[in-house]
């Protein structure tokens, strides 16, 4: 064997090496994020169709704030499911922020996190990314939550309910 083919031969090996140890690494990485993110994270995407376009041409901010309030109460649905709560509800919306318009053909891309938790309550931000080939991507519109956890009565009221369950 040519001692130039040696050479080729062992950095090669150790190329080799060096890729399994960053795809081990990455994938021990990706699966602890993926642990943690599925419970406080939730993405919810919608496409927008002409039934959803206002008089300006865009999207109507209504449909909007529906889609954050969907992709909120599916973080904040994630976040309660092992407790004995009948559900999370929408006490509160704030610091909407319509920062670009939306057109016909977007994807609306919403990502939502828990960033807090109180007695009842769990704090949601949610940002609302617009899509497509023509516009580029571009963070179309932030919003904050409150949503409330609740159980049932018999009387098919909603009673707030301490869900016990911390961000740690
Ligand atoms: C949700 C509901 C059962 C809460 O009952 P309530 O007796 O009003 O509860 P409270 O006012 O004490 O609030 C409960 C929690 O929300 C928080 N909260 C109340 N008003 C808030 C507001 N305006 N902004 C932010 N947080 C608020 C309180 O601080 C409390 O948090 P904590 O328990 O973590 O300390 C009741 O308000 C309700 O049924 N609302 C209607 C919900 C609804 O129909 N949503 C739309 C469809 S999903």
């Amino acid at each position: 064997m040519s001692f130039l083919r040696l050479i080729y031969l062992k950095e090669n090996k150790k190329r080799n090496y060096y890729r399994i140890l960053i795809k081990k690494t990455c994938s021990k990485d990706l699966n602890h994020l993926n642990f943690d993110m599925s419970k406080f994270i939730a993405k919810y995407s919608e496409l927008v169709q002409y039934q959803h376009i206002n008089a300006a041409g865009s999207l109507f901010g209504g449909y909007m704030l529906a889609w954050l309030d969907l992709a909120a109460g599916k973080a904040a649905n994630r976040f309660v499911k092992d407790t004995e709560a009948y559900t999370a509800v929408t006490r509160a919306m704030d610091k909407v922020e319509f920062k670009e318009p939306v057109f016909l053909g977007d994807w609306v891309n919403c990502e939502a996190e828990v960033i807090e938790a109180g007695t009842s309550s769990i704090e949601i931000s949610v940002s609302a990314y617009a899509e497509s080939k023509r516009h580029g991507r571009r963070l179309a519109c932030t919003a904050h939550f409150t949503f409330v956890t609740v159980i049932k009565n018999d009387k098919g009221e909603f009673l707030k309910y301490n869900h016990n369950v911390s961000l740690d």
